[in-house]
């Protein structure tokens, strides 16, 4: 093995000295394998997904729906409950308005996910409908869409947001994709995922509380249960990497600590306001969002301990060297990040946004 590896890392050049049958018989099928060896555990974890369908996911029969949470619009009593959502709309200050219209947007992106996931390896939606990964991604793309459907018509009905500026907003993130940093790698997407999903978890459910603190009771249980169906996904995706680790630690560590070092950023990192350039308003929301409580620099610190706690990184052995620094990284990172949290200090001047008009609530 250790004699063909520099020949995987070799430039282009050099390989095309090396004797075309000596490349053809001994070099491609062992880089090819080495390569591989994520396809594989995708291959070899594959018949377990039905079972993570069934036990994480529910079917659109059974699971709630946007208008269980939105007035009926057949009913006669439809303008009234509009009149009660736009009265207690207006308890809700400046920095919420804007929180949750980000929200909305992030998850408005789905395209963007769906479209990412789609093309990871090992999540082949062309071999054959049933390949149980696609299946996954095409469930869990269905119950992720009812959020951002749920919380557009909301923000619709609510009349305290410029609806065309958010419409804009989603064009231009759809439009513009993302770069999470994950490239195809299955172990990288589901380390992004894992994480990503308890974000969203939480900062739903504090959006939620805070809508209750203020008395609008539907918004509050919309968010709730948004969290809910997140504290779900993010169950299943930590759940995929712990079988990936028990297959392939060392890939797996070593995936993590590199997601890590990147820093994870947020699905929406690159969002603009209409007429703005790329990611400058996700600066701004990010600033909200941390002044508000409602996702903080603590939350990211707190995510990543109970990662580690979960996939057990403390008493991993048998690493290779490599796997093993990164392990000891992955287990100093926390007390690192929570002695930098300690230094960021963040702007309190407030950002009028296009989304919301200034009305001087925080
Ligand atoms: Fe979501
Ligand atoms: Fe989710």
């Amino acid at each position: 093995m250790t004699l063909f590896l520099p020949f995987t890392l070799a430039k282009e050049e050099e390989i095309k000295r090396i004797p075309r049958i000596y490349l053809d018989l001994c070099i491609k099928p062992l880089v090819m394998s080495i390569k591989n060896v994520r396809l594989e555990v995708m291959q070899a974890i594959e018949p377990k997904v039905e079972g993570y369908i069934n036990e994480f996911l529910i079917p659109a029969e059974k699971i709630w729906q946007p208008t269980d949470f939105l007035p009926n619009s057949q009913s006669d009593s439809f303008y009234d409950e509009v009149e009660k959502i736009r009265g207690e709309a207006k308890e809700l200050g400046y920095d919420f308005w804007v929180t949750l219209v980000a929200d909305t947007i992030t998850e408005e992106a789905l395209p963007t996910y769906e479209s990412w996931l789609m093309d990871v390896e090992g999540i082949d939606q062309h071999n054959g409908k049933d390949n149980g990964w696609s299946k996954w991604v095409r469930a869990w793309t269905a119950e992720e869409n009812r959020h951002g459907d749920v919380l557009n018509k909301y923000l619709y009905l609510s009349g305290r947001v410029n609806m065309r500026e958010i419409e804009m907003t989603t064009q231009h993130l759809i439009s513009d994709g993302f770069d999470i940093g994950t490239d195809r790698d299955p172990y990288k997407n589901f380390v992004y995922t894992t994480f990503q999903e308890l974000a969203t978890n939480i900062s739903h459910k504090r959006v939620g509380k805070m809508a209750r603190q203020k008395g609008n009771a539907l918004l509050a249980k919309m968010c709730t249960i948004i969290a809910g169906d997140e504290m779900r996904h993010h169950l299943a995706y930590r759940e995929f990497v712990k079988t990936i680790m028990g297959q392939d630690p060392d890939g797996m560590v070593l995936a993590f600590a590199d997601m890590m070092k990147k820093k994870i950023v947020m699905p929406a990192h690159f969002l603009r306001e209409s007429g703005g350039s790329i990611g400058e308003a996700f600066e701004q929301f990010s600033n909200c969002a941390q002044r508000l409580g409602v996702y903080t620099a603590q939350d990211y610190i707190d995510i990543l301990k109970k990662l580690n706690a979960y996939w057990d990184i403390e008493n991993l052995r048998g690493l290779s060297d490599e796997a093993e620094k990164a392990r000891v990284y992955l287990m100093k990172l926390p007390d690192r990040l929570q002695r930098i949290s300690e230094r960021m200090q963040f702007t309190q001047d407030q950002h009028t946004f296009k989304w919301v008009e200034a009305n001087g609530m925080l």
